[in-house]
């Protein structure tokens, strides 16, 4: 029976590491994922007490890296945990990325803060604790992509807080929803609110086109502030193409000539086929493919 689990926890570390991270960071010590060890008394695991990025790097470049750190910082204050210096940062994800092998590739990377350690309590440690820093890096294929990925996607209500603006790793909400999405066979879950509002993806955010116009959600915290949204929405702002930012309801999407999805991994993507319902013509519209080609030459740029 023993012989049985060992067995199969050790292929399932087998497959973690082929397919999952190549080189972890632990509060300032770097190792293999498989030797990382946090407590359980870690408020991240207990509490979900923490927040999180995700960070695309293209040819050893860490994609919009000041704005991802600045939308950290915001979100390690807007839970009241003391944010660690850029430079800090910084300096660790270059060393991951050299000790990784990745000075020059393509790869995603990830970075956790929670409260730290001690005794399971709803309220703040009464004293302070040294906080828990962790990420790793995984590798991606080349990217970024030559033209919009196509995704499918269901709509599923919105059962999420109301400081969606905060990158928190408590994400069940999100996750539930990402499930349901892929117990439909789907790529993402559009999420809308009970009074029929659209905000965002469980991990995306999403915009819609009508008559040439991009319509999406306005910033606030309702939505995350997705540094793509941010980029592409720029990218509107300089190819003339009209943008409006606003709350759309569900019954809109019906009548939208294209839907786009954003994201770190997605980039700027479409999203051809919703509640089983073809999108406009069922494939990338033209706006999503002249965002997509702007977006690619701005990963150029930024790696320049
Ligand atoms: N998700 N909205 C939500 C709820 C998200 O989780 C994400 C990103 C986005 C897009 O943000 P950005 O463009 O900054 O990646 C929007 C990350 C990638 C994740 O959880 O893996």
């Amino acid at each position: 029976m023993t012989q049985v689990r060992y067995r199969v926890t050790l292929s399932a570390m087998d497959a973690f590491e082929e397919s999952g991270p190549v080189l972890s960071y632990y509060n300032g010590a770097f190792m293999r994922p498989r030797e990382v060890v946090i407590s359980p008394h870690d408020r991240g695991f207990q509490l979900a007490d923490g927040v999180y990025e995700v960070i695309r790097v293209y040819q050893g470049v860490p994609f919009a890296f000041d704005a991802h750190l600045a939308r950290f910082e915001r979100s390690a204050k807007a839970i009241r945990l003391s944010p660690v210096s850029r430079d800090e940062i910084g300096a660790a994800v270059s060393e991951l990325l050299n000790r990784a092998g990745f000075a020059s590739s393509d790869c995603l990377v990830y970075i956790q803060l929670t409260r730290g350690v001690f005794p399971r309590t709803h309220a703040f440690p009464p004293a302070a604790i040294p906080p828990t820093l962790y990420m790793d890096v995984t590798r991606t294929e080349r990217g970024p992509h030559p033209e919009p990925q196509l995704n499918a996607a269901v709509t599923v209500q919105d059962e999420r807080w109301e400081n969606c603006h905060i990158k928190s790793i408590a994400l069940l909400p999100n996750v539930l929803a990402r499930q349901k999405a892929a117990e439909a066979g789907v790529d993402e879950a559009v999420l809308v609110r009970p009074d029929g509002t659209v905000t965002e993806g469980a991990s995306s955010n999403i915009a819609a086109v009508f008559r040439g116009t991009v319509t999406t959600h306005p910033e606030g915290r309702r939505i995350l502030s997705g540094i793509t949204r941010s980029v592409a929405l720029s990218l509107c702002d300089e190819l003339g193409i009209p943008l409006e930012e606003r709350p759309m309801q569900r019954w809109e999407l019906d009548e939208a000539d294209e839907i786009l999805v954003f994201g770190t991994s997605t980039e700027v993507g479409a999203i051809t086929l919703l509640d089983r319902r073809q999108v406009g013509t069922g494939e990338a519209g033209p706006i999503a493919t002249r965002l997509q080609t702007a977006f690619a030459e701005r990963v150029g740029e930024a790696r320049s």
